[in-house]
């Protein structure tokens, strides 16, 4: 099955840090491009953001001012579900939880028509249970980006049971044609990345926990005798602990409580205090103004 025509419609639920970076590449690539997401005001804001983000690039000379003008007039604020009648494609980015993500779902089959393809941005919930009791579940697919998406070029492409191939190839070569480097992957807790990445964080947060080290040495040390580009305090913080948190509690859960995905106990500590990175100002460092930042 070819990729999407530019021409198709596409819709983004939830417009936080990943549903306004996957609207942004989807607008990019020349679709006209619907954000909606439940909280009010928040999906024109995510484009306000993303409007001064965009002119910093023309400044560097990423993009013509044209371009930006371009991209920027095929992004809109959906008001309700109901505006994505028109979509072909709806990408869901919204908090990681299935129930919320399956009434979405269900919503969606109602308003949309029988051949958009419906997929989800979820780091570790599954396909299949995502799309089980649809009316249409071959149509569920996952998309998976990374953390900022308009940067990173991966994306996995994630087929549950019931997933047509023919919608996973499509997703891939849209990815593709969005100038990204597409993977396909089964359904499994995790995927691909979030699975060999729990290990990552895990062992990362043991040694904070244990008091080895800092967090600053500890990211110093993984990036320059480790080549990560980030440590696993400084990504988590960029990623946001309450999300991050989130997929380490579904894949443990989905590995029937296998000790290596344990979920950290200073991480919980963060998400109950409210401290979820970057975009509460706090995380495991400070990001107050005149806080000393950790190196980028
Ligand atoms: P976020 O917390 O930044 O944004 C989620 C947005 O969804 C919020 O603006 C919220 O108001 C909205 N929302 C929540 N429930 C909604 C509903 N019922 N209808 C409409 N909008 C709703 O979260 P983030 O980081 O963007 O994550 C979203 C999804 O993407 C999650 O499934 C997460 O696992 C996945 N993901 C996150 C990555 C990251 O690095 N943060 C990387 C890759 C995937």
């Amino acid at each position: 099955m070819p990729a999407l025509k530019q021409s198709a419609v596409v819709g983004v639920i939830g417009a936080g840090a990943m549903g306004a970076g996957i609207a942004q590449v989807a607008a990019q690539a020349g679709h006209q491009v619907k954000l909606y997401d439940n909280r009010e005001g928040v999906a024109q804001s995510a484009i306000d953001l993303m409007t001064k983000q965009m002119a910093k690039l023309v400044e560097r000379k990423k993009f013509t001012s044209e371009q930006v003008q371009q991209t920027l007039a095929r992004l809109h604020v959906a008001d309700s579900l109901n505006d994505l009648a028109d979509t072909g494609l709806v990408v869901e980015a919204i908090v990681e939880n299935i129930d919320i993500k399956k009434s979405i779902f269900d919503t969606l089959e109602l308003v949309c028509a029988a051949d958009c393809i419906l997929a989800s941005n979820t780091s570790s919930i599954s396909i299949t249970r995502l799309a089980a009791g649809m009316k249409h579940p071959e149509r569920m697919v996952g998309m998976h980006f990374f953390n900022p998406a308009p940067i990173m070029k991966l994306v996995e492409v994630v087929s549950g049971l019931a997933t047509d191939s023919n919608v996973a190839t499509c997703l891939y070569e849209t990815a593709l044609n969005w100038g990204k480097k597409p993977v396909y992957a089964a359904s499994t807790p995790g995927f691909i990345v979030n699975r060999v990445a729990r290990p990552f964080y895990a062992e990362s947060f043991r040694l904070r926990q244990e008091q080895v080290a800092d967090c600053a040495t500890l990211d110093a040390l993984l990036r320059g005798a480790g080549g990560f580009r980030m440590g696993a305090f400084e990504l988590t913080d960029m990623i946001g602990h309450d999300v991050n948190y989130a997929v380490t509690c579904s894949v443990f859960d989905a590995y029937y409580g296998d000790f290596r995905f344990q979920p950290s106990l200073i991480q919980k500590d963060l998400v109950d205090a409210g401290y979820l990175g970057r975009k509460t100002g706090q995380g495991f460092y400070s990001y107050q103004e005149g806080a000393e930042k950790p190196e980028a």
